[in-house]
């Protein structure tokens, strides 16, 4: 048998008894521990009750979830460690844990049968699969042996480039179970951002498939690995999924197909022992400049504060199957696909597919296939799924529904009241959940049967976050019927806990624009009752159907076209996307005699080459110089204005270096 170097004491212990630890400190054998009752919030009088105890005593408030609803190796000294004008924080000091052991092993004596993941491939015309809590557990001890022969060892990086199938979520958790950090990478993401995260991660591994299907649609996942890894170094393994059958090359001493190995794998695997900061993934984001961030979650508080707000926000019950529809390459995915749901010991759905294929309702006939009480989604599907007919959501029975809800972008109103009329049929609450891929879980949602909703609104924070509004001049907002930058005064345990390799840039982005405090770089209002709406994005970060671009990483791309002088990138309101891009390009040569129509093709292409399709330009306006001020920064402010088509309100421009840029750009925006 497989088995990794040393097997400790504690070890041994744990795999005779999950609630006991070889320290001697015996943890409270708690009955309750299974049911995950001792963390749900029943009712309004209740929600304010537990908001006021977490936020006059955090310490305590989460000394008592992670006590009683998880199981730990040994437990910790202290609850928490902070500082936040050093961006340092740390939760459940020196506890061990592993949270495949939370999410898997614990679960098999009650719920070894029990559906864990419902498969729901591409294609409805093939069979859904249904993994149990044993099979899963099988799987990922299979493959976390695979992964350790292959020498993985704890701490070691493993880039996960695989499309929505069961094969991506065993992957993560066996990385989980040896210890090694994965960094999951979208599959929608191009052979040059795949390299520059492989580089930037250092990973040793990369595990892929032979290709994807996303609707008619195939992509060739292989050859976009391997096109990375001409660029990036440090890559011994390549293992490869069979998926489509696609041909692919396989490299010799580099590639190998991953099922064989898995076939000759033993099940019987021995976790890892984690401390509770050690690194459990890597997960980048957009920032401001074209470098991405590779925001690092740890173990043992991104468990507690993920299996808690699962629990709570989507009133999670024992026979729910709960769906939702994100890419597990984005933070939604990680939390509340994978790991939120299975440390509860639910039923999560993992769908391969597109909404609209084969046809509109796609969404609509898993719902009513499987029977799907929780549906989680973004507003941008829904506005796109609102668009069609109404006909095809109402030929499905969506009555196994109780609670829908939204994320990625601001809900408005009109989505809202569709989603709210026509998918939970006026009798779901809908949580409109604000969160970021930082943040690691969810802040700011209604509860279901709890918060009363309110279209558009966020509403109320989760017990342990604690939000507050500031003004330019870095003053609190106090009161209620305000506005302002939404920051977070108190550190809470699923926050990141570094970017990857850049602590410095962690610190600058997140903890110094308003000291002692959490930037989200989000604006936020706050209403009569305290309800918060999130208003949209106050820095470089624009959100195009729910995905988090950066501007920076696109100028880059653009500017890289040798015809490309400077250019400047803003969003604009658009009906489906939420928003779409506007670029507006400045040539090197003014006389350039090429076609504007086949420059702007080969602008896009090269973002989509660089980035990958979704940070595509809708719109690109050559222009001979962009509004600066006078020390050179670009006044994103009137571009954006002139973007939606508003040229009236470009607020101050005293500053502007020269007014008649303004005049041109107005002159040519493209309607
Ligand atoms: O601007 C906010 C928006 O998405 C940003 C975070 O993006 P990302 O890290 O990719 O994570 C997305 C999934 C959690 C936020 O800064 N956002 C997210 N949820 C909402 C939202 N804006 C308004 N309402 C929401 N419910």
């Amino acid at each position: 048998m497989l088995q990794h170097k040393g097997v400790t004491p504690i070890e041994q212990a744990q795999n005779k008894d999950d609630s006991s630890t070889a320290t001697g400190n015996k943890i409270k054998k708690n009955k309750k521990q299974y049911a995950m009752k001792n963390y749900v919030i029943e009712s309004l009088p209740d929600y304010f009750k537990q908001y006021k105890k977490s936020i006059k005593n955090p310490k305590k408030f989460w000394d008592k979830i992670a006590d009683e609803n998880f199981v730990w190796y040994q437990r910790w000294e202290k609850v928490v460690n902070y500082d936040m004008h050093e961006a340092k924080i740390e939760w459940f000091i020196n506890a061990k844990l592993n949270i495949t052991k939370n999410c898997i092993d614990r679960h098999l004596a009650q719920r070894g049968n029990k559906t864990a993941i419902i498969w729901e491939p591409n294609d409805p015309n093939e069979a859904a699969q249904h993994i149990t809590y044993q099979d899963l557990y099988d799987r990922v001890g299979k493959m976390s042996n695979v992964l350790r022969a292959q020498g993985i060892e704890k701490g070691d990086r493993v880039t996960i480039y695989l499309p929505m199938i069961p094969e991506l979520a065993v992957a993560m958790l066996a990385c989980a179970r040896i210890g090694a950090v994965h960094s999951v990478v979208f599959a929608g993401f191009s052979a040059s951002a795949v390299a520059s995260r492989i580089n930037d991660s250092g990973s040793k591994v990369v595990i892929t498939s032979d290709g994807s299907y996303r609707g008619n649609k195939t992509l060739d996942l292989k050859s976009i690995v391997d096109d990375a890894l001409t660029k990036a170094t440090g890559v011994g393994k390549v293992l490869v999924v069979k998926h489509t059958n696609n041909e692919v090359k396989i490299q010799e001493g580099r590639d190998l197909w991953l099922q064989p190995l898995l076939d000759d794998a033993p099940i019987e695997n021995i976790p890892t022992i984690m401390d509770a900061e050690d690194p459990l993934y890597i997960l980048y984001t957009s920032g401001s400049t074209g470098k991405p961030k590779g925001m690092l979650h740890t173990c043992a508080g991104y468990m507690v504060y993920i299996g808690y707000t699962f629990k709570n926000v989507f009133n999670y019950k024992e026979n729910d199957i709960y769906w939702c529809t994100a890419d597990i390459g984005w933070v939604t995915g990680h939390s509340y696909i994978l790991y939120g749901p299975l440390i509860n010991g639910a039923t999560t759905v993992i769908f391969e597919g597109v909404p609209t294929y084969p046809e509109p309702d796609r969404f609509w006939s898993v719902i009513e296939k499987h029977k799907v009480t929780q549906f989680y989604t973004a507003p941008t599907a829904i506005r796109s799924l609102a668009k069609e007919t109404t006909e095809w959501v109402e030929k499905h029975d969506l009555s196994s529904l109780k609670v829908i809800g939204s994320v990625g972008e601001p809900i408005n109103d009109e989505a809202w009241h569709w989603y709210n009329d026509h998918v939970g049929k006026k009798k779901c609450p809908i949580v409109d959940t604000w969160w970021q891929t930082e943040t690691g879980g969810i802040m700011i949602s209604p509860l279901p049967f709890v918060t009363p909703t309110k279209p558009t609104y966020a509403t109320l924070p989760i017990p342990g976050i604690q939000p507050v509004l500031m003004d330019e001049k870095r003053n609190e907002i106090t009161g209620n019927q305000v506005d302002g930058n939404l920051c977070i005064r108190f550190p809470w345990p699923g926050i990141a806990r570094t970017i990857w390799g850049d602590h410095q840039r962690y610190k600058d982005t997140y903890f110094s624009a308003f000291p002692g405090k959490y930037f989200t770089g989000d604006g936020a209002l706050r209403d009569e009752v305290g309800y918060y709406r999130i208003t949209g994005r106050v820095d470089d970060v624009i959100i195009v159907s729910g995905h988090n671009l950066g501007t920076a990483p696109i100028e880059d791309s653009i500017n890289e076209h040798p015809a490309v002088a400077e250019s400047a990138i803003v969003g604009y309101p658009h009906d489906i996307k939420g928003n779409a891009l506007y670029g507006f390009v400045i040539l090197k040569d003014v006389g350039e005699s090429r076609d504007r129509d086949n420059l702007r093709k080969e602008i896009n292409q090269l973002i989509a080459d660089q980035i990958g399709p979704i940070a595509k330009l809708d719109k690109i306006q050559f222009v001979a110089g962009l509004p600066k001020t006078r020390s050179g920064k670009i006044m994103r402010r009137i571009l954006r204005k002139i973007a939606e088509g508003d040229f009236n309100n470009f607020g101050d421009t005293t500053t502007l270096l020269d007014p008649d840029v303004v005049e041109a750009i107005k002159n040519e925006r493209i309607g």
